[in-house]
């Protein structure tokens, strides 16, 4: 963790919220982490940790088996904020009373403020709260006030200003409540006297100047994917050590329409690092030939992009470091018990990208990006250069369009179906939908069905669109897209595709189906 800021710490006990809440914190630019529920307070003072911020969790505190911090949190020093199950908690363990209530209260609540003297500073006497439980506190813990309450529930918000011990029964970090930020804000600038040094400019700063530290005069391989993370990585490693970086792009043959090309020109015009582009389309299509089964694609790409990445970087020379895009979410993930990001879509599914190359090659890794949420990644990727396009593009996996051509992947249905999705994006992206779904992609079927053009009959394939909303690709719903907008990409794609003659719109939702196809 970087020494130069002070540390904010959610402590996560199985929330859904827990990486929102610090996301909000890092908002305000202070610095925030998420650790698990039961970590030391020892742990936390050798951090010197300046606020803990106790998450909601679906648990009730009476339940038997629920989680619990160390027994010494509470009276650590260290200010806290308790946000519904960590009030509650809080509230339980120094001698106050929870109950569960006569009624869930689920949903928007007007919160009144009771005292606008710490976390609630500076805030309209009345605020639009986001509530979401059953158990609610009703006996104060000695030294605490009520600082809030809403028409349902008395202490809404409890606090020993004292002891720099508060807690909000509503969720501070949700949209829905609209002053939420401002909560933190307070709690983090006011209570843990924090300094708001996390900010895009400070970070490659620091990460230049560890870059250069950690590297010396070596150099540092980094395998490209044309998404936002790699190329962010490679932006922020060029500024750091320019010629000693040397990225390369594998071109599996599975890209969309004119990929490779843009890819090429933006790392060697743009950022004019050491840029090689392998062309091995021929063997991957050698490999895929007769292959339909969608976990075998996945093997023998995955197999395949191991095995050609190895032969081209023996042919480099000398590189001890191998720079990659891995993002916090995939960090606490692998840490952090109860938080969930992506574990069932990669259960499903044998997920591969650049990232996961593997470490027996020898490489040491430079991953300069596990500290940071996909947003901040945007927003470093903005500051370093990254044209638009890249930042905001949707998520596109590793395997490319070979899991978007269900049946065996041919160069010619590769060719079909980049010319689909290019009338197909590009028609999303006009009508402005682009970054309101999650992805938006087309699909070639393994089926030809019949139609009529002109006065002749055609027997042509088959094309589904795909379109959906998520927050996280855990679950998903297909997409409410107008209905002028799906006759114009049908229209398109049947007059300008000389090989589709009809189109399909997928209206399933995850579960039961999944996003890809494969
Ligand atoms: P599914 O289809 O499982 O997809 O609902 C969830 C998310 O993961 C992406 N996805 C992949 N990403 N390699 C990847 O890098 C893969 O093999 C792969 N399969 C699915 C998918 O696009 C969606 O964002």
């Amino acid at each position: 963790m970087p020494q130069s800021h002070d540390l904010v710490v959610v402590l996560d006990f199985g929330a859904q919220y827990s990486m929102l809440i610090a996301r909000r914190v890092r908002e305000a630019n202070v610095y925030c982490e998420v650790l698990p529920h039961d970590i030391p307070v020892e742990e936390l003072k050798k951090r010197n940790v300046k606020g803990v911020i106790v998450s909601g969790g679906p648990a009730s505190v009476y339940e038997e088996g629920a989680p619990k911090p160390d027994p010494k949190l509470w009276t650590c020093g260290i200010p806290i904020l308790g946000i519904c199950y960590g009030l509650q908690l809080m509230a339980k363990d120094l001698g106050g009373e929870v109950k569960q209530g006569k009624k869930r209260e689920y949903g928007k609540a007007d919160l009144f403020i009771d005292d606008e003297t710490s976390i609630f500073a500076g805030l309209d006497h009345t605020m639009l709260s986001w509530m979401s439980h059953g158990d609610t506190v009703v006996k104060l813990p000695p030294g605490f006030k009520q600082l809030a309450h809403t028409d349902n529930t008395k202490f809404a918000s409890i606090g020993d200003p004292e002891k720099k011990l508060f807690g909000v029964q509503f969720h501070p970090e949700v949209v829905h409540t609209p002053k939420g930020i401002e909560i933190l804000k307070n709690f983090v600038y006011i209570i843990c006297q924090c300094k708001p040094t996390w900010t895009t400019a400070n970070f490659i700063e620091e990460q230049v100047k560890l870059i250069r530290e950690k590297v010396g005069k070596d150099r540092v391989l980094l395998a490209l994917s044309g998404g936002v993370d790699s190329t962010t990585v490679a932006a922020l490693v060029n500024k750091a050590i320019g010629d000693q970086l040397t990225c390369m792009f594998i071109d599996q043959g599975f890209m969309r329409k004119n990929e490779g090309v843009k890819i090429n020109d933006l790392f060697t015009r743009r950022f004019k690092v050491n840029f090689i582009s392998i062309d091995a389309s021929e063997r991957f299509f050698g490999q895929l030939k007769g292959v339909v089964d969608p976990e075998k694609k996945r093997k023998i790409i995955g197999e395949n992009f191991i095995r050609t990445f190895e032969e081209e970087t023996k042919k480099l020379g000398k590189i001890p470091y191998l720079a990659q895009g891995t993002l916090y979410p995939d960090v606490i993930e692998s840490a952090v018990p109860g938080t969930t990001t992506g574990k069932v879509a990669k259960k499903i599914k044998t997920h591969h990208n650049v990232g996961g190359l593997p470490e027996k090659m020898g490489f040491k890794l430079i991953e300069p990006l596990r500290l940071l949420f996909k947003d901040e990644v945007r927003r470093l990727g903005t500051d370093l250069g990254v044209p638009e396009d890249i930042i905001s593009r949707q998520p596109f996996p590793g395997p490319g369009l070979a899991i978007r051509i269900i049946g065996e992947v041919t160069p010619e249905r590769v060719k079909i179906l980049q010319e689909v999705d290019d009338i197909v994006v590009g028609e999303i992206k006009t009508a402005g939908f682009y970054k309101k779904v999650w992805q938006s992609f087309a699909v070639l079927l393994p089926i030809r069905t019949v139609g009529v053009m002109g006065d002749k009959r055609t027997y042509l394939n088959t094309i589904a669109i795909r379109a959906v909303t998520s927050t996280d690709a855990m679950t998903a719903d297909w997409a409410r897209l107008p209905y002028d907008l799906l006759e114009k990409i049908s229209n398109r794609v049947v007059n300008e595709i000389p090989e589709v003659n009809r189109v399909v719109y997928d209206i399933s939702s995850k579960p039961p189906s999944t996003i890809e196809w494969e």
